[in-house]
């Protein structure tokens, strides 16, 4: 390769890297399996380290992914918290085992975790108390999550025993597999899009705003890393046993290793034996157990030299593409599917495949009649990760994409930043209008009960709802000659549509379906633009003002107002009487609290408490329910529990009264 050959080439790669990081850190869904991302990233290391002159300060090489979510505190990790260099093959790991050895001589040990597939949390715990949980975010400073964390029912609250004053401990938070079908059958359910694998819905889950919603979940921890100044053992598993008898959770199947031959054997035997257990891992850590040791190999930039990841491929299995599907989402997406010859993988029978989308076909280069490989990693649906081209016959077509909606026939367009196709037609294709109502109607949205999926279908096919304002011309008398709807239910349905009048504005924007407009970016246009008049009549310039709102976004609501239908719509939901403008309670009055959070305890002369926590609120603080080492106020008021005030002095948080509160406010 020439410099200008590499030069295309590995500008080429980071883009796609930076995709394929945007799918998985911020879209929580990645595209590819770990093991195309890792081939990516060392194409580009190798490009990088033969023309070094082309490593760019921003290239993906250069780091690692972020999970910071705007709406949580961030925290400073004390010690930062590294990821692990990581190989799929054996030769790495008899490299890795020479230069150890180099290092520290032939008297070490190893030991060997298993990696489990979730994500990592830094707890700290002083005087015995868990005071504060922090994700990985950037490696140097991640989001304060301790209301959530301590839900988790195996987190020890106050551990018990002989442990240092204070010290970090950390570990894999996951969801069992028992937890992630029953959430997803819920989502399903309530006609909510269903997580792509547990490993996303942890991630989701964490960064819940109601700590309630995350004690539901099922979650599930794992500790394997402690870190602090007088840790009680000299070595790794020691530390790990002892941590155990404090009241951790600390995996059974950890093991020490003289040899990496013994290594290698720990490999092929969980390889097989983790399908048994009840959550995902995707791979094996190994350790040097001595801390000396540790200490003497040190870091590279990025990970510790004394410690790498063995992962795990993915099962994979060769079968011949027969035809491609298209389906249309909800909001009109293309999603290419294979049909399959049925074949027998990781225990299931796969007849079908996602392919993503066309650049993913034309990348892999994919024609009907191919020999392909299926891979199925952690997530439900299994993909195409691969075309076997040297059994490819002469009855390999290569395919076209096509041009116009399978569904209603609407020439599909694509924008430049995204990666689909989709259909506009978004007012009269079948499978966005049951979509749209779906939507409008699910719990974080309407909340309107009693109306699955099979029920919208089956008013559609009567004509009797097009759209989602037609739900508030139903009458009872409409819905009883239905098959399956009875009295009871037919009033039921009508009641709930009745009540959702009363669902708060900034649901009702979420609920209409504009895309990329999800809750949160509801509420946050709500802060600025308090009413459907206010917003229709905004320009692209003013939204483009509004916090976590950019290009796309500002396009795509320009884009709704302006469909005539759209506006058709919103009037008649207008009509029917449901809340088209913020309540007064809800608007933003200042930024004086940003960045703080409060704990409010007791109760008050002049608000009520919910009242004191929405003025929080309005100011741009935060509640929080617990107080921890990062609560800036406890506002205490009549009554206020004893425990809190104690935790708040003993974590040197400020108390402060109704009075002084107000004064804070008014300043
Ligand atoms: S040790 C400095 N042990 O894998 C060593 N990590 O890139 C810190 N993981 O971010 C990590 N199981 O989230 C370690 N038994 C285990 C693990 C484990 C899962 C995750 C962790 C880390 C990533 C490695």
């Amino acid at each position: 390769m020439n410099f200008t050959e590499a030069k295309i080439k590995s500008e080429k790669l980071r883009k796609i890297i930076e995709q394929h990081n945007h799918s998985y850190y911020v879209d929580a869904n990645p595209v590819i399996s770990d093991f195309e991302y890792d081939l990516l990233v060392k194409e580009l290391e190798k490009i990088e380290k033969e023309f070094p002159e082309l490593q760019t300060a921003d290239s993906p090489t250069q780091r690692t992914g972020n999970d910071i979510n705007n709406e949580f505190v961030q925290v400073k990790h004390k010690y930062p918290m590294l990821s692990l260099g990581n190989t799929y093959s054996e030769s790495d790991l008899v490299d890795f085992d020479r230069r150890i050895k180099k290092i520290t001589g032939d008297d070490f040990e190893y030991v060997c975790e298993l990696k489990f597939d979730g994500i990592s949390i830094s707890l700290t715990y002083k005087n015995g108390m868990l005071t504060q949980a922090v994700t990985r975010g950037d490696g140097e400073k991640g989001d304060e999550v301790t209301a959530n964390i301590r839900t988790i029912r195996n987190i020890p609250l106050k551990i018990y025993g002989d442990y240092p004053e204070e010290f970090e401990i950390r570990g894999e938070i996951f969801m069992p597999h028992a937890s992630f079908e029953r959430l997803n059958k819920e989502r399903e359910e309530a006609g909510e899009m269903p997580f792509a694998n547990p490993r996303n819905a942890t991630a989701g889950t964490i960064k819940l705003q109601n700590s309630s919603q995350v004690a539901k979940r099922g979650l599930d921890c794992f500790l394997y890393y402690l870190l602090g100044e007088n840790l009680p053992h000299s070595n790794h598993y020691d530390n790990l046993q002892e941590a155990k008898k404090w009241g951790f959770p600390i995996s059974q199947n950890i093991q020490k290793c003289q040899t990496i031959r013994q290594v290698i054997d720990y490999i092929n035997l969980w390889d097989t034996e983790r399908k048994k257990l009840p959550y995902d891992t995707d791979g094996v850590v190994i350790k040097v157990n001595n801390i000396e040791q540790q200490e003497e190999l040190g870091l590279t930039a990025k990970s510790p030299r004394w410690a790498i990841a063995y992962k795990f491929k993915a099962e994979q299995a060769t079968t011949k593409l027969l035809s491609i599907d298209f389906q249309v989402g909800r909001t009109g997406a293309i999603t290419p599917v294979a049909n399959l010859q049925p074949v027998l993988l990781a225990g299931t029978t796969v007849k079908r495949a996602s392919l993503h989308n066309q650049e993913q076909i034309n990348l892999l280069d994919i024609r009907t009649g191919d020999s392909v490989i299926v891979e199925k990693g952690g997530e439900i649906i299994p993909k195409i990760v691969g075309v076997n081209k040297s059994h490819r016959t002469d009855e390999s077509k290569e395919f076209e994409y096509i041009t116009h909606c399978p569904e209603c026939g609407t020439k599909l367009e694509r924008e430049e930043s995204e990666a689909k196709h989709f259909c506009p037609n978004e007012n009269g294709c079948h499978p966005q209008i049951i979509g749209k109502i779906e939507h409008f109607i699910s719990r974080k949205a309407m909340a309107i009960d009693g109306l699955g999926a099979e029920t919208i279908e089956l008013l559609y096919k009567n004509h009797l709802i097009a759209n989602v304002a037609d739900l508030y011309d139903l009458t009872k008398e409409q819905l009883l000659p239905l098959e399956r709807i009875g009295e009871k239910s037919a009033e039921n349905i009508i009641k709930s549509i009745e009540d959702s009048k009363n669902v708060e504005f900034q649901r009702v924007l979420f609920a209409i379906g504009i895309r990329f407009v999800g809750e949160t970016t509801a509420k946050k246009i709500v802060e600025k633009l308090h009413s459907i008049d206010e917003i229709m009549a905004a320009n692209y310039e003013t939204l483009l003002q509004i916090d976590e709102i950019g290009e796309r976004i500002a396009q795509s609501i320009i884009k709704y107002f302006a469909n005539q239908k759209n506006q058709n719509i919103v009037q008649r939901l207008r009509n029917a009487g449901l809340q088209m403008e913020a309540k007064e309670t809800l608007i933003k009055i200042s930024d004086k609290f940003k960045g703080m959070n409060f704990v409010v305890s007791g109760t008050f002369a002049s608000y009520s408490r919910d009242a004191l926590k929405q003025l929080i609120e309005q100011h741009g603080g935060k509640n929080v329910s617990a107080i921890s080492a990062s609560t800036t106020y406890l506002v205490a008021g009549e009554k206020s529990g004893q425990a809190k005030i104690e935790k708040a002095n003993k974590l040197k948080v400020k108390i402060i009264d109704e009075n002084k509160f107000n004064e804070l406010i008014n300043e």
